[in-house]
């Protein structure tokens, strides 16, 4: 399977404000290649956290794709947390829940699956994801699940989108969260493939060297 990162960042390397909401970085053109991505995707995945945050709906806009392909939607939520009225619950795409050992509930029409004991297990996810059809998974963030994918090796591609803006903050969370590294061995080695120039912000493209 193939798994690609997809994530917009300020010029500082901050994804949200201090304050964890939301901020759009992208501008409309970036933003048309997202959903573009996301079209030719058979999976989305975010943390619940993002869900929890800025509750998206993970769907292609007919505003940026034509006779658009939804993905299947998928939640990394290890303590089964998603609202009963987040707009991934809402029936205009296919949605599965991750859950940890125990923690199955129902989740309206969304299917609930248990990978992983108190976290997700997330090779043993690419494996049921694989199992439904899966070969092309886009990971969308936040911040936690972006590091665990690169820290675990399970990500091929990076793509950032660099807005012309500065976040600041100490406590803003970056591109890649959770633990990091510890020393010069545990950092993600990147090789970048492509550097392009969407309107008023960068592209950078980098494949995850294993
Ligand atoms: N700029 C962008 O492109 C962009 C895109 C997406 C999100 N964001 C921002 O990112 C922020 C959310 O990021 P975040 O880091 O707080 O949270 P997150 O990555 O969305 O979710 C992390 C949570 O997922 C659950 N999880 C379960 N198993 C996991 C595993 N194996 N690895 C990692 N996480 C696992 C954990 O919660 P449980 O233990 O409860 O399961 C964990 O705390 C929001 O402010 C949002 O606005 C920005």
């Amino acid at each position: 399977m193939r798994v690609i990162i997809n994530c917009a960042m300020s010029a500082d390397g901050k994804i949200a404000l201090p304050s964890r909401v939301q901020i759009k970085i992208s501008n409309e053109d970036d933003m048309k290649r997202v959903h573009l991505l996301r079209n030719e995707c058979d999976a989305v995945l975010v943390g619940i956290n993002t869900i929890l945050s800025d509750n998206p709906k993970l769907t292609v806009k007919e505003k940026y794709v034509k006779n658009p392909k939804n993905p299947l939607r998928v939640v990394v939520d290890s303590k089964c947390r998603t609202p009963g009225n987040a707009n991934v619950l809402d029936r205009s795409a296919e949605t599965l829940v991750v859950v940890a050992e125990g923690f199955s509930k129902q989740m309206g029409d969304a299917e609930v699956v248990e990978c992983g004991k108190g976290r997700i297990d997330l090779k043993k996810l690419l494996k049921i994801l694989e199992k439904k059809g899966v070969k092309k998974l886009l990971v969308e963030g936040g911040s936690t699940v972006i590091w665990s994918f690169l820290n675990e090796k399970l990500a091929d591609e990076l793509m950032v989108f660099v807005g012309p803006a500065v976040i600041g903050g100490k406590g803003s969370l970056t591109l890649a969260g959770g633990e990091g590294a510890k020393c010069f061995e545990e950092i993600i080695p990147l090789k970048l493939i492509d550097v392009k120039r969407i309107g008023d912000g960068v592209l950078l493209h980098y494949r995850v060297v294993k």
